[in-house]
């Protein structure tokens, strides 16, 4: 079993492409009040999960929630791909401005899995370039999470070790 320490009181990002299981590491392991997902929130404000043209009023929305919840000191798991720096730089900045430490979980699943995953899920329409795409985002992201700000960060490569993974809460 692996642990993985994580402040009682972080902000954490899930990073990692589509079909990596961040949604169902996120239910595993968390309480559903405590994860934002991009997907709930562009349901919110568009009424489809889907809708990438309702990205930038759903994590205007997410961060807006996500600082309600630092403020009330209240751990918050942000699901969503992140692969995108500036998507990161959001959460790094509502995370410093609440005194809270930012945490990376990268899930770096083999495209392969995560295509076969992807493609049995009436849900997920996108083709296979978007998750060479999204892969390639990822490669780039893994580096440079330290230098952004994350202070974790947690690399998972192992399928069967995210399916052991332990939280463990650091006071
Ligand atoms: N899945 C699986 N075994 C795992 C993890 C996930 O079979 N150990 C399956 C899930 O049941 C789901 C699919 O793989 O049907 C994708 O997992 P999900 O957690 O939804 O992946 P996300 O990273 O959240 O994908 P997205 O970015 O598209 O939301
Ligand atoms: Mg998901």
């Amino acid at each position: 079993m692996t642990s993985l320490d994580i402040p009682e009181l972080a902000l954490v990002a899930l990073v990692g492409i589509s079909g990596s299981g961040k949604s169902t590491f996120a239910h595993r392991h968390f309480a559903a009040t405590q994860v934002l997902s991009s997907d709930a929130f562009r349901a919110m404000v568009a009424d489809d999960e889907n809708d990438q043209s309702a990205s930038a009023e759903a994590f205007d929305a997410l961060h807006y929630i996500a600082g309600k919840r630092l403020r009330a000191r209240r751990l918050t798991v942000v699901d969503a791909t992140n692969l995108q720096p500036h998507a990161r730089a959001a959460l790094v900045k509502v995370a410093r401005e609440h005194d809270v430490l930012p945490v990376a979980i990268v899930l770096d699943v083999p495209e392969p899995l995560c295509w076969e995953r992807t493609q049995a899920r009436p849900d997920r329409t996108f083709g296979r370039q978007v998750l060479g795409r999204m892969r390639r985002d990822l490669q780039r992201s893994v580096a440079r999470l330290g230098r952004e700000g994350f202070r974790k960060v947690h690399v998972l490569r192992d399928v069967d070790e995210i399916d052991a993974v332990e939280i463990r809460y650091e006071k």
